[in-house]
């Protein structure tokens, strides 16, 4: 979604503006844009599209300013044209604004200015802010923010501009991120810590309210009460994602193929010395008295926390919800002192989650997140943190982060059902070794890359399809109908395959494809039972099954066998082989595979 990104120092600040652009790049867009400060002006160049059309537009323009900011654009109020691409500057140019977040009150205060003579050019929520600070403007920079921030309801990250102040830039948040770095006599503002990494490890994050003044080399902050405050920087241990696809035609593929590394560090980070979990030490002592788990996110993210709801209910002996944070945020369920509020999200800055996590906090409820990107905003409100190891995920389409979260989840269910005492050390031991088996189990899925890449022409020619499943099969369901969707854009549905004869499968027509997961083997006889169903009215069918069945499948035609697992934990067997298919269908129908058309990688709006 939105990316920010800010510079001030000796050198030019547009070459440095358009990198911190381009590691911004994976988080989904569609127009960008830059300003500088040169010569006493604030000089803009936007353009809708890609990077490389904003690139095509700055080649003739001599730019030597040395304090710039950009913006990568993903179009809420207003189509992503040039006009409505960031910066957006106020009526006289005086300030020069970039944006990320909603402001819900725009319309009205947009209505307000101009009955008072302000002019605007776009559609944008953002230029009402910079007319703002124009108005409120006496002089004080700092005095018209703590102004403009009074009148505002939303949430925004916004770095400025201020043509009398063309040393400085400004920046300030609440609800969306934004963080800060020094290299010496350079200074930089950025929406994801992507783009600082670079040039330090050791970064700034400004909490809510707060707003940061930075010149060459130095940055002073001040707290939401306006008063200078002192910060301290965080060291971000993450690798400087090098935006290199190394051998891979897809960041999406590369991904895939680092699942079974990923998943070794994910067991290794949270198993340590036979202990599970052992940095929850405190939330474990709450585990008796607790009453309720609601596992809570968006997308995939919830589709982990649904699968972590089947295994937990089956394993825990405890009461679980799963919900869309969407719902959840906005929703009616009972939460307090004894329920555990669980957040998966991989980048941690999902608006909807963190507006969940909020909620469940001020409802006194216990809050763990299963977070990837350390230093986010979730990471950082939560009172426990699980961190998958995926390392930077830059394909929008989560892979990786997806299955660390899987493990990272079933992690925690074995830990809590034994602590618990649901299930006695020697099973909780057995399980564990299932568990350290599946990252070899999922090698063995990538080197038979060519049966995805077979099956894939099932749908490759389809506009719609259908995946089927039970218990934790469904949640599998939900997890690869969505990766098809998003990637191949065909629209296809999951269900739950008792649920069919209910009404959908008056949908059903000749050649439709469905996908049937079938590792649940308590449920195999049921889900062969809706097979059999929905073959008979023409569908083709694709069956994912655990080895173990593969007895009772000898007369399918279509069948991809999956090494045998825990049925619980073969949801995470089963995304691979999804993600593969899904792959292999988009890269057949030409779509953009990485960047899907509307998606961004970091939702930050409602
Ligand atoms: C799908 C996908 C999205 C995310 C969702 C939540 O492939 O990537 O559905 O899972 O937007 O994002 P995070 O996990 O960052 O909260």
């Amino acid at each position: 979604m939105c990316g920010i990104i800010g510079y001030i120092g000796k050198n030019k600040a547009v070459p440095y503006l358009i990198r911190g652009l381009e590691h911004l790049e994976y988080r989904g867009y569609d127009s960008s844009g830059i300003a500088v400060s040169q010569g006493g002006e604030v000089i803009t160049v936007k353009a809708s599209g890609r990077i490389s059309d904003l690139k095509s537009k700055l080649a003739g323009i001599e730019l030597t300013a040395k304090c710039g900011i950009g913006h990568t654009r993903w179009a809420t109020h207003g189509e992503p044209d040039d006009i409505n691409s960031h910066p957006h500057s106020s009526m006289s140019g005086l300030f020069t604004v970039v944006h990320n977040g909603i402001i819900e009150n725009y319309l009205p205060l947009k209505k307000e200015l101009l009955g008072q003579g302000f002019t605007f050019k776009s559609s944008t929520d953002t230029e009402v802010i910079a007319n703002l600070l124009e108005k409120y403007y006496e002089g004080d920079v700092l005095s018209a923010l703590s102004k403009c921030r009074r009148v505002l309801e939303g949430s925004y990250a916004l770095c400025i501009i201020c043509r009398d102040f063309p040393d400085t830039l400004y920046g300030v948040r609440k609800g969306s991120p934004l963080h800060c770095a020094l290299k010496r006599t350079e200074s930089f503002f950025a929406s994801d810590t992507v783009a600082l990494l670079p040039y330090t490890r050791e970064i700034f994050t400004l909490g809510e309210g707060e707003t940061a003044v930075m010149k060459k080399g130095k940055i002073t902050f001040y707290g939401s009460d306006g008063a200078e405050t002192e910060k301290k920087a965080e060291r971000v241990n993450l690798p400087e994602q090098t935006a290199d696809k190394g051998d891979f035609p897809h960041f999406m593929l590369k991904e895939i193929y680092e699942q079974p590394q990923v998943l070794r560090k994910t067991l290794s980070a949270l198993v340590r010395d036979g202990e599970l979990l052992p940095e929850l030490s405190e939330l474990k002592k709450s585990f008796f008295a607790l009453q309720k788990i609601c596992f809570v996110g968006c997308g995939s993210a919830y589709h982990a926390g649904l699968a972590g709801k089947i295994l937990m209910e089956r394993i825990g002996n405890i009461t679980c919800v799963a919900e869309t944070a969407s719902e959840f945020r906005y929703g009616n369920t009972p939460l307090d002192g004894k329920t555990l509020c669980i957040f998966i999200s991989q980048s941690g800055e999902t608006a909807d989650t963190l507006a969940a996590l909020m909620k469940a906090k001020e409802k006194k409820a216990k809050t763990l997140s299963v977070i990837n990107v350390r230093g986010s905003t979730m990471a950082g409100e939560s009172d426990n943190v699980i961190y998958t190891e995926a390392g930077t995920e830059i394909a929008v389409a989560t892979t990786k982060a997806y299955t660390a979260q899987l493990m990272a989840l079933y992690l925690f269910a074995l830990c809590f059902a034994h602590e618990r005492w649901q299930i006695k050390r020697s099973e909780r031991d057995r399980l564990l070794s299932q568990l350290s088996q599946l990252p070899e189990k999922v090698q063995s899925i990538i080197d038979r890359r060519d049966r995805a890449e077979l099956f894939s022409s099932l749908f490759d020619r389809r506009q719609e399809g259908w995946f089927i499943g039970r218990g934790s099969d469904y949640a599998s369901a939900m997890e690869g109908s969505l990766k098809m969707k998003e990637i191949s854009y065909i629209n296809t549905g999951a269900y739950p395959a008792g649920e069919l004869k209910h009404g959908t499968i008056s949908l059903l027509e000749r050649g439709t494809p469905v996908v049937a997961l079938c590792c649940e083997e308590r449920l195999f006889p049921k889900t062969f039972a809706n097979i059999k169903e929905v073959k008979a009215r023409g569908a083709r069918v694709l069956i994912l099954a655990q080895k173990k069945s593969s007895q009772a499948l000898t007369d399918e035609e279509n069948v991809f066998l999956l090494p045998d697992t825990e049925d619980e934990f073969a949801g995470l067997l089963q995304a691979v082989a999804l993600q593969l298919i899904s792959y292999f269908t988009a890269l057949k129908r030409g779509c953009d595979i990485d960047k899907p058309k509307n998606l961004a990688k970091s939702v930050t709006v409602e």
